[in-house]
C-alpha cells in the first residue's frame, strides 16, 4: 500500500532522509524506531505529502501524495506527536471532521468513550484548552472512527497515562486487520503485541528492518 523508492529529503545541507527504500503492505504493523533526529517524523510527513522529497518517489496505493494529496489523505488516519492548535470547540471539531472526512460521529463518541474521554460534558470547550491527554484521546478516537486502511501514529502516547495507553493499544489491536499500521515509538515493549515488523532509523537511513 505504501511504496517508498530511493527517497532523499534535505533541509539545507542537513540530510534527513538518505535514499530510503521500503514497502509497507496490507496486514503489516510496523514499529518505527530510532533516536531523536533519525528522520522518523520526516518520513511520516513525506508519506502524507507534507514534505516534498528532493529525490525519489512515494506512492500510496499507486498515488503520489503530493499530486493527489486529498485522495491519498482519504485513506490515512494520522495522529501527530504534538496536537495541532485547533481553535474549534469539541462539538465543532466533531462536526467538522464528520462532514469533511465523512467520519461517523457515533464512532467518534464510541471510541472516545472507550478511551475514557467524556465528550458530552466538554462539548463547548475549545480544543486547545483541553489537557494534553484529552487532546490526544480525542485525536485517537477520530483516527479510529475514520476506518482508514492506513493508520499512522507518531509517538502519540507521551501524554497518555498507562491505563489510557492500554486502552489505545487494545483498540488498535481490534482495528489493525487488513491495514497498514505505522507506529513511531520509543516504547517497543508496549507495542510488541501489536506489531509484526520493526524498523530502526539512524541519520536518515534504515539501519535494520526485521519481520517478527
Ligand atoms: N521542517 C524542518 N526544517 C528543517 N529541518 C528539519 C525539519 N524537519 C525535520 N528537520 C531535521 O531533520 C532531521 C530529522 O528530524 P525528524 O524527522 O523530526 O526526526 P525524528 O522524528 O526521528 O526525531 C533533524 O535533524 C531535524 O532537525
Ligand atoms: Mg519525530
Amino acid at each position: 500500500m505504501i511504496k517508498i523508492t530511493n527517497v532523499t529529503k534535505r533541509f539545507g545541507s542537513n540530510i534527513s532522509l538518505d535514499n530510503i527504500r521500503c514497502e509497507f503492505k496490507k496486514n503489516e504493523s510496523i514499529a518505527l524506531m530510532g533516536a531523536n533526529g533519525a528522520g522518523k517524523t520526516t518520513l511520516v510527513r513525506s508519506i502524507m505529502g507534507y514534505y516534498h522529497p528532493n529525490d525519489g518517489e512515494i506512492l500510496i496505493n499507486g498515488l503520489n501524495p503530493i499530486k493527489n494529496r486529498l485522495d491519498v489523505l482519504k485513506h490515512i488516519s494520522f495522529v501527530p506527536q504534538l496536537p495541532p492548535p485547533i481553535k474549534l470547540n469539541i462539538k465543532e471539531l466533531i462536526e467538522y471532521v464528520s462532514v469533511s472526512a465523512k467520519i461517523d460521529k457515533d464512532f467518534i463518541k464510541y471510541y472516545a468513550d472507550e478511551m475514557k474521554l467524556d465528550i458530552n460534558s466538554n462539548l463547548n470547550k475549545s480544543f486547545f484548552k483541553l489537557s494534553g491527554g484529552m487532546k490526544q484521546k480525542l485525536l485517537i478516537a477520530i483516527s479510529l472512527a475514520k476506518k482508514s486502511s492506513i493508520m499512522i501514529y507518531d509517538e502519540p502516547t507521551a501524554n497518555l497515562d498507562p491505563k489510557a495507553r492500554d486502552d489505545f493499544y487494545r483498540l488498535l489491536k481490534e482495528n489493525e486487520d487488513n491495514k497498514v499500521l505505522l507506529f513511531v515509538t520509543h516504547r517497543l515493549e508496549e507495542v510488541k503485541e501489536l506489531i509484526n515488523r520493526q524498523i530502526y532509523m539512524d541519520l536518515g537511513k534504515i539501519v535494520t528492518d526485521e519481520r517478527l
